[in-house]
């Protein structure tokens, strides 16, 4: 995108294209390649450089399998009694019927398989649990990611991402993250990909974190490494804060959206130290530091998004933006003889690092408000809940 290319040199190789992108890390003597989405960890792209003895920074395939097979996952914890919600896996449309028949509404029905943010459904009743069965195995909505689903019981309590760098062995956790999935203020309408982020999550105590790390994170690791999956990469765990403690809501295998850019802001130490130690299996020798200031990020995103919307429309306001004080990544951004154009659902994410959250939000929306395109659209309560729940210890 057009922020990608204000602070690197950018080349057009498309992503499955394996061998294309090793001859271009041979030809210009790449020292790491860091792999972004999941869709290529999942293909096995780690997997085939490291074999071409290029140092890599991303889960072989094998570990991958954590975001690429929600049934893989799901055996994973169960059998390392990671805390999760009670689930079931199908590949048979009518014997998913007579499970959901028999259990209490909402129910939460998932593709297995990589559906790109849009294979989770939650269903009030018989009828649409039904029809979304329908759609998937027989109308095949979301192809073979499609060809087996689970079908989960519906937890509810506030959601906390928190990512961890690993080698296998290490597991080094960064500071937690919230992220708003609603495209509505007060988490109304259809999920996104995510509208907007802050760290830290005054609702994840000390204790709770503590408990994400060692009951979570580090047995998965664990796990993985018991059947020789040994995962070099960040390992991303959604968890739900229910009343019995804080239970996996998803994996992913990779950075997360919008919660990476309130993260990496805080870090104090140099991430690429911190890459090149997960790639080299040294992840234990190196120490990672946090900020004690808070982040709060806002996505702007074209009218329309989730659902459809229109894009070429010019960008104006960033550099007012950035002298409000804040830091905008660019996500469905194009360049054109010096303009930027909206070329995407979320077009920016408009990042503060600030004392407290309610200084962070006054200067985001300060700065959202100078950046404008047709059909603009953000919410306008990202972080509102920090300002009643503010606590975060620094002992962490
Ligand atoms: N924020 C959710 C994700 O990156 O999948």
């Amino acid at each position: 995108n057009a922020g990608m290319a204000q602070i690197a040199e950018a080349t057009n190789i498309k992503i499955d294209d394996f061998v294309a992108i090793k001859d271009f890390c041979k030809k210009n003597a790449i020292d790491l390649v860091v792999i972004g989405p999941e869709a290529p960890l999942v293909a096995g792209l780690s997997d085939f450089l490291q074999e071409e003895g290029i140092s890599v920074f991303g889960p072989r395939k094998n570990s991958a399998m954590i975001e690429g097979s929600k049934t893989f996952a799901k055996e994973i914890m169960v059998k390392n009694s990671i805390p999760t919600a009670v689930s079931e896996s199908f590949t048979d449309k009518e014997k998913a019927v007579e499970y959901v028949k028999d259990r209490a509404f909402p129910q939460v029905i998932k593709a297995d398989g990589l559906a790109a943010g849009k294979g989770v459904i939650i269903v009030e009743n018989l009828e649409g649990a039904r029809q979304i069965l329908e759609e998937i195995f027989v109308q095949n909505k979301f192809g073979s990611a499609g060809n087996r689903v689970v079908v989960e019981e519906f937890i509810e309590g506030q959601e906390v991402s928190l990512l961890a760098f690993t080698d296998g062995v290490s597991v080094t956790p960064m500071v937690e993250a919230q992220d708003y999935k609603p495209i509505y203020d007060d988490d109304k309408g259809p999920n996104t990909g995510g509208m907007g982020c802050y760290s830290p999550v005054p609702a994840v105590s000390s204790e709770i974190y503590h408990s994400i790390v060692n009951d979570v994170i580090e047995p998965t690791v664990f796990a993985l490494a018991s059947q020789g999956c040994i995962y070099q990469g960040v390992l991303y765990a959604g968890v739900i804060l229910t009343e019995k403690g804080p239970k996996v809501l998803e994996f992913n295998a990779r950075f997360g959206d919008p919660e990476t850019q309130v993260i990496l802001p805080r870090m104090k130490s140099d991430l690429l130290e911190i890459l090149q130690a997960t790639a080299n299996r040294e992840l234990g020798k190196v120490n990672l530091d946090f900020s004690d200031e808070v982040c709060l990020s806002v996505v702007i995103a074209s009218g329309g998004y989730p659902q459809k919307y229109k894009t070429d429309y010019e960008i104006e306001g960033i550099k007012e933006a950035e002298q409000a004080g804040a830091v905008v990544f660019h996500a469905g951004t194009i360049e054109r003889s010096g303009k930027i154009y909206t070329n995407g659902g979320r077009v920016l994410n408009v990042t503060v690092l600030a004392k407290d959250f309610k200084e962070a939000r006054d200067i985001a929306y300060k700065a959202c408000s100078s950046i404008n395109f047709k059909d603009k659209y953000h919410r306008n309560d990202i972080g509102l809940r920090t300002l009643e729940q503010y606590s975060y210890s620094k002992s962490r």
